[in-house]
């Protein structure tokens, strides 16, 4: 698997270090609030695992599993949800966690559905962000790192679903999508 990788983009370090910054901004951020924090399977989960344990508020947590119609790599905007939350948001301060902003297509769609169930409020916290590749605007109010237009894997980032365990996030060899 090591031998795929082309470069490391962030070490597990400098991870640490960022969703630590994290998890204390929307600790302030939220003071004397509840927080619902929502992750975007499969691939906030260890995001998601690592910013809770920095968020020191009373937090719950729920996940759902989207996927976009179209090609492996290009979103269509059509999302079909395929593991709904477990839970009703309304009245809740929810935060949706995602691993990564790409068109934001995805995002877009889920921020309408959860709107539609009259949550108390609603923000969105992405560990990276691909601002260049946008096809919709997104308000994003916690954020890891902006990137170019590379594919990435690791820190629960797949390609194919391997890499996810990558400590780190990294870019791939070109010859691994042959
Ligand atoms: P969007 O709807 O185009 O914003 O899709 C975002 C989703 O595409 C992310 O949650 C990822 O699952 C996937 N994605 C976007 N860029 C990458 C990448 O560089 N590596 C792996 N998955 C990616
Ligand atoms: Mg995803």
């Amino acid at each position: 698997m090591k031998n795929d990788i082309k470069s490391v983009l962030y070490s597990e370090e400098v991870l640490a270090a960022k969703v630590a910054e994290i998890g204390a901004k929307i600790t302030k951020d939220y003071l004397g609030k509840d927080l619902l924090v929502i992750g975007v399977l499969k691939g906030a989960n260890i995001f998601l695992g690592d910013l809770v344990r920095k968020i020191d508020l009373p937090v719950q947590i729920d996940f759902i599993a989207a996927s976009s119609y179209g090609s492996s790599t290009e979103s269509s905007g059509v999302v079909r949800i395929l593991k709904d939350l477990d839970y009703s948001i309304e009245g809740k301060n929810v935060m949706i966690v995602e691993d990564i902003i790409d068109t934001g297509l995805t995002l877009h769609y889920l921020l309408d559905n959860f709107n539609s169930r009259n949550p108390a409020s609603i923000s969105v916290c992405t560990l990276l962000d691909k601002p260049e590749r946008r096809k919709v605007q997104i308000d994003v109010a916690y954020k890891g790192f902006d990137i170019p237009d590379e594919f990435i894997v690791g820190y629960g980032i797949d390609y194919d679903e391997r890499y996810r365990n990558l400590p780190y996030i990294a870019t791939l060899k070109p010859e691994v999508y042959e």
